[in-house]
């Protein structure tokens, strides 16, 4: 889901710079030399303003569209890290490649070897509603452990659990996820939490004894990741799981 501009008219350069086509100083540069034109003639001006909602803007030939915000589900693969920047790894934001804007986060964070949905936009409001502390928005997550929970697992997670650092965590529901979730050791389990603290999920198994070997995200309030989409895949979200994330929260 891309939300078209209803701000009226913004400068060349910022409107350019947002697309992601550079920083303001080379999109003055790339004015000078004629490689910018607005309704197909040569512009060299990049501070002069534009209506993005009329004027077709162009650089190198290439036409490029306004987005005021941009929304994706991403099934998250492992390997990839929660971050826009990274010199080690590639980066959820760099998997997006049909991004119109350059400046795409992801909401929240999965561990490097998590998958599972992960929403990356532009729009900071709704990323801060839906990972505020206070809003305690629903995470569920399947996970794959090492050996079994003991007996009185669900009873321990619904009261919360106390991490290894004496943090107390909120009342969480467990479930098993069923045989065909499971790996041939191991035992796979539904776990929705309710608030986002660090290695969360690992961290409150750990504390039953237990080491979880496969973690997957698999919804975050209203939104529940697409099954089509493979590990690495992405769509833009559809125009109701916009409003319902945004209704929800
Ligand atoms: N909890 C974890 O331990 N890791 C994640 O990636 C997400 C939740």
């Amino acid at each position: 889901m891309t939300t078209e501009n209803r701000g009226g008219a913004m400068r060349l350069d910022r409107f350019l710079a947002e697309m992601g086509a550079g920083t303001r100083s080379q999109i003055r540069d790339a004015a000078k030399k004629g490689r910018i034109r607005v309704n197909g003639v040569v512009e060299k001006r990049a501070d002069r303003r534009i209506d993005p909602a009329a004027d077709a803007v162009s650089l190198d030939g290439r036409e490029i569209a306004y987005a005021r915000f941009e929304y994706y589900m991403l099934n998250k693969p492992q390997g990839v890290v929660s971050a826009t920047e990274d010199n080690l790894h590639r980066t959820v934001v760099e998997l997006i490649t049909d991004r119109r804007r350059g400046d795409l986060f992801p909401v929240g964070r999965l561990d490097i070897d998590t998958e599972g949905l992960l929403l990356i936009t532009n729009d900071g409001d709704l990323a801060h509603r839906l990972l505020s502390p206070k809003k305690h928005v629903d995470k569920r997550y399947l996970a794959v452990i090492e050996g079994t929970l003991p007996s009185d697992s669900r009873q321990r997670f619904a009261e919360g659990i106390v991490l290894s650092d004496g943090t107390q965590t909120m009342p969480a529901e467990l479930e098993e996820a069923g045989d065909s979730a499971a790996p041939e050791t191991g035992s796979a389990y539904i776990l929705t939490i309710h608030e986002g603290k660090f290695h969360q999920v690992k961290r409150m198994f750990e504390a039953l004894d237990c080491r979880v070997v496969y973690l997957k995200r698999m919804s975050m309030g209203s939104l529940r990741l697409d099954e089509k989409l493979r590990p690495g895949e992405y769509r833009p979200l559809t125009e109701t799981e916009l409003a319902m994330l945004q209704e929800n929260c």
